[in-house]
């Protein structure tokens, strides 16, 4: 045992001793750029069952029966029939049960939510349909059931409801449910004889994140809110664009009652055929009210991004028929304008008085729109000009973002052209310009100073879509993680020039995904955070006012030359007078680091936040949820009449955070 610790002493001593003491210097008096409020966000995409399935609380599948094949997510059985003349325009089918004819006969509908539908211990659910009885009333019994149970009964819970009268009409019960259930389907029985008309069948929690009624996931918002995002991109990606025009996300689409929404497709139903999910559809449940609502809930300024009038180019390359002619662009330019009216405009004006019907008469106080999604090339070019000629001239305080594109840098061929994306941003005048970066281990520890030599003049950095994909290695291990917390440092360094960043996917539904990594996982039930997930929130609950210098032999620390892969940055933070260092060491080996803070002269204790782990492939999964989470620390430094000192050991693959008081 004695041996064992001797030669684990060694191995670390000589390791020690193998980089020696890298000594940094952070200039605690020369305040920077300020860090805006915006710099850490989400960015959410309904992609791998992010919204229905996800964050939007609706547990039933095709509640209106509008996914192109009618019954899709239902099993009806007995005497049923679908019908097309509902009470809502633009979701007009419902189904009719009528009798079976015979006592010991059925009618009725199973629907299986999405993978299942999840319940609670003790959880209460509202259960509402519009319905009507056209011959005379009628009933229906409600259960949830569990198909696979070994009791007596599937069903774990049943309440019945008398449908009454000709007319259309919204029937609401509460259920509770006496067991935790991931995967139980909600079954809907005839009752008696008489036929009962049933459409947009609803099963919502009751107690959804803020309790609104159509309202969000409450673990999933929460662990949002728990972010501290200052910027909320939504509602995409790709599916603003749409494989086709005909099926970009349409946010007007979004509003008003939800039984009048009318179904969207989503590109990622078909995106891979390794991953399919035929049944992928998109209800606008969460629409674009929502997601205002949700910014201003988790304290994240809204950024929506809208069509420019161009369909998914990945889906479409160089077919410009497929995108909207440039003479036809008037629609969505009005998209555009009507959407700031919509979140900004006084609750008399047209679309501000729709935004106060739903419930919200003071306006979302927008400053961002992002036009274009993706896109890159004359298309987008061309098209993005009139847009910004009339968000300009009507509403000239809104931020416009546009793109370079879904890479980061030329790529030998050009094809998606970043380079002259940005030119062509800045010719623009856009006032940030969204990047797209899914790269490996080597590119992270390679670009660590990929913002120092951006052009300080020109439009800001919005980092809309970036995450470390582990060659060989896609999904959410320990060691991308680390790389990005790395990469991150190059962020805050910058804050003048690199104004937002959101990393991306947001969202996964452990039993339906078709992109990862991502930052949060879900069932139906239960849920857990990546690792990237805690180093985006430590880098936001410790974000600070102002860069300091900090620099190793006069030269910003991002794994240069004589570095041994050290990434380090540092924060005035003037609300709590504290200065925030972060540092990742990406070596392989501990490492000792000595930190000299001019202008400190009064030796204490350091908080810290450390992320650490042993396993580079391990991550965090819905059964070990916890598996890998920061930890908080404290350390001591010492200071003399100059400055202050604080050394430290830091682990191999590690992220530390100190918060130093002044
Ligand atoms: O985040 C997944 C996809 O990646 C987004 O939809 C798209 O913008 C990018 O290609």
């Amino acid at each position: 045992m004695k041996k064992r610790l001797l030669l684990s002493m060694i191995v670390l001593t000589t390791a020690l001793m193998s980089f020696g003491q890298s000594t940094m210097e952070v200039n605690t008096k020369k305040l920077g750029a300020s860090i805006q409020s915006t710099m850490y966000g989400i960015f959410f995409e309904d992609i791998n069952f992010a919204a229905d399935g996800g964050l939007y609380g609706e547990l039933v599948k095709n509640r209106s029966f509008e996914f192109p094949q009618a019954l899709m997510g239902w099993q009806a059985f007995g005497c049923f029939d679908v019908e097309d003349d509902g009470p809502f325009e633009r979701c007009p089918h419902y189904v009719v049960l009528s009798d079976p004819g015979h006592p010991d006969r059925r009618s009725g509908l199973v629907n299986e939510g999405y993978f299942g539908i999840g319940v609670d211990k003790d959880e209460t659910y509202r259960f509402s349909v519009w319905a009507k009885a056209p011959k005379g009333d009628g009933a229906i019994r409600v259960q949830l059931i569990d198909e696979n149970s070994m009791e007596e009964k599937q069903e774990f819970v049943e309440k019945e409801i008398d449908i009454k009268g000709k007319d259309w009409k919204k029937y609401t019960i509460n259920i509770t449910s006496p067991k935790k259930d991931k995967h139980a389907k909600l079954r809907i029985f005839l009752k008696g004889t008489n036929s009962v008309a049933l459409e947009h069948i609803s099963l919502f929690p009751v107690n959804t994140f803020k309790n609104r009624e159509n309202g969000m996931r409450r673990d999933l918002a929460q662990a949002l809110a728990d972010l501290k995002p200052g910027i909320f991109r939504f509602p995409g990606g790709c599916i603003v664009e749409g494989t086709d025009l005909a099926t970009r996300y349409q946010w007007k689409n979004t509003l008003g009652p939800v039984e009048n929404r009318p179904l969207n497709g989503n590109r990622w139903e078909h995106t891979f055929d390794y991953r399919y999910y035929p049944d992928y559809y998109q209800s606008y449940g969460l629409g674009f009210f929502e997601f205002f609502q949700l910014s201003e809930d988790i304290g994240a300024e809204p950024l929506p991004i809208l069509n420019v009038g161009m369909a998914c180019q990945y889906q479409n390359w160089n077919k410009e028929s497929a995108h909207q002619p440039m003479d036809e662009l008037k629609p969505y330019i009005d998209d555009c304008l009507d959407l700031i009216e919509f979140a900004n405009g006084p609750a008399n004006s047209k679309w501000g008085k729709i935004r106060a019907e739903m419930g919200h008469p003071a306006p979302f106080n927008m400053k961002y729109i992002g036009v274009g999604n993706e896109q890159w090339g004359e298309f987008y070019y061309e098209r993005l000009k009139p847009f910004v000629a009339a968000i300009r001239a009507k509403y000239p305080e809104i931020k416009i973002v546009g793109t370079s594109g879904p890479v980061p840098e030329d790529v030998p061929d050009n094809t998606y052209r970043f380079e002259d994306g940005w030119k062509a941003m800045k010719a623009q005048k856009a006032d940030l310009v969204d990047e797209h970066y899914y790269r490996n281990e080597e590119w992270f520890l390679t670009h660590g100073l990929r913002y120092d030599t951006y052009d300080r003049k020109g439009p800001k950095v919005f980092a809309g879509e970036y995450a470390c994909h582990g060659e060989g290695k896609k999904w959410n291990h320990y060691e991308a993680a680390i790389l990005e917390a790395a990469f991150m440092t190059g962020f805050e360094r910058n804050a003048d020039v690199v104004h937002m960043t959101t990393p991306a996917p947001l969202f996964s539904h452990v039993d339906g995904w078709q992109w990862r990594p991502d930052q949060i996982w879900y069932d139906n039930t239960d849920m857990f955070k990546t690792v990237s997930y805690y180093v985006q929130q430590m880098y936001a609950t410790n974000a600070g006012t102002n860069v300091l210098p900090l620099t190793m032999d006069k030269k910003p620390v991002a794994n240069q030359a004589g570095q041994n892969g050290l990434f380090a940055s540092a924060a005035f933070d003037s609300k709590t007078n504290e200065v925030i260092i972060k540092i990742a060491n990406t070596s392989k080996q501990p490492q000792a680091v000595n930190f000299q803070l001019s202008d400190i002269k009064t030796g204490g204790t350091a908080k810290t936040c450390t992320l650490f782990h042993q396993g580079m492939d391990d991550e965090n999964t819905i059964c070990k949820p916890e598996l890998i989470t920061p930890k908080a620390g404290s350390i001591n430094y010492t200071a003399d009449k100059k400055q202050a000192t604080l050394s430290d050991e830091l682990p191999p693959m590690s992220f530390r955070i100190y918060r130093i008081k002044k």
